[in-house]
């Protein structure tokens, strides 16, 4: 176990920090295949396989709604021990890019489902377009079939570029309902997330803290002492008020109590504003999608 591991105590019920209100006032996103998705929910990348199926129950009870995970991750068996008792939790998992290829894809998709122990999964996505593998569409058309087949409610991809997608769309005329990419006040990603909303394709944001650096900044820091909250939740409330899906990951429970008591406030324009100094334009901190390898 590492060191953040939880106590017993932290998952006795009443002993939250969290009131169960913290929670209140969450949204869902429409997709465009006419369902609906919980606009926040947890990251569960890096969290310790053995910690997972805790801390995924320990986010449910206190108000968390989706938990987004990976076949790369190495953690859906703990999230799946965790969907037993949380079944009405939005899940997500994710092809990864050496599962590419319409064959390898169904089988990998297999796979995450016994994982996951769920019939139907939520959403399922493909994790990196690999362009220069040439087999994000053949990829693309055997999650249809998984789709059309009820396996999975809704399909989507993350880390495509606009070329990525095109090529998707004209090659089988079904749009993904999801596009989670890397997103975060120092990375803010306009262009893409202005043509993801073209499409009618909603962005979903990857490192929404910036996996914790950059939280510490001047602009940040004074708009959460203005709101008298934590420079991370003014953070979760910008992607919120634009309309961004978010999954913040923690794996302490006093972080997930905190990342989900951010429903009751909104930010002004000045904040906005403010944020918006912050893009850089070599602000990415993983992959460039054109050109990843793994
Ligand atoms: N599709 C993709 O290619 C892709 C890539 C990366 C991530 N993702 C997904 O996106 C999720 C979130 O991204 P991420 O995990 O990379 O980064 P993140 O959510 O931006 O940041 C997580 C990091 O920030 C810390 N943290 C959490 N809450 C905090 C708070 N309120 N204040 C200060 N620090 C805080 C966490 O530490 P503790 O755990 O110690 O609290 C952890 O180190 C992932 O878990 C995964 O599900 C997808």
């Amino acid at each position: 176990m590492s060191p953040n591991a939880f106590t017993s105590e932290q998952f006795t019920p009443g002993l939250s920090s969290a009131t169960p209100r913290a929670g209140e006032g969450q949204h869902h996103i429409s997709l465009n295949d006419g369902t609906r998705i919980p606009q926040f929910g947890l990251g569960v990348y890096k969290t310790p396989a053995d910690e997972t199926a805790e801390i995924v129950r320990y986010a449910a009870k206190v108000g968390y709604r989706m938990v987004d995970t990976a076949s790369f991750y190495g953690n859906e068996s703990g999230v799946g021990d965790a969907l037993q008792d949380y079944p009405e939790l939005y899940a997500v998992t994710k092809l990864w890019a050496s599962d590419l290829g319409y064959d390898n894809a169904l089988r990998a998709f297999d796979e995450s489902a016994r994982k996951l122990r769920r019939d139907v999964i939520d959403l399922y996505l493909i994790h990196w377009p690999m362009p220069k593998t040439g087999l994000a569409v053949e990829s693309w058309k055997a999650l249809i079939k998984l789709k059309n087949e009820g396996r999975v409610r809704s399909i989507g991809v993350c880390n495509f570029q606009p070329e990525h997608l095109t090529q998707l769309i004209e090659a089988t005329g079904v749009k993904p309902v999801i596009n989670q990419i890397e997103l975060h006040p120092a990375f803010q990603q306009k262009a893409l997330r202005a043509f993801n909303e073209s499409l009618d394709i909603r962005t979903e944001a990857w490192s929404p803290l910036g996996r914790g650096t950059g939280l510490d900044g001047e602009i940040i820091t004074s708009i959460a002492k203005k709101h008298g909250k934590t420079p991370g939740q003014v953070t979760i409330r910008w992607h919120l008020d634009q309309g961004n899906i978010v999954i913040p990951k923690s794996a302490k429970p006093e972080r997930l109590d905190e990342n989900l008591d951010v429903f009751d406030f909104t930010l002004d324009e000045d904040d906005m504003k403010r944020i918006a100094t912050l893009d850089r334009e070599d602000g990415r901190t993983g992959p460039d999608p054109d050109t990843a390898s793994f």
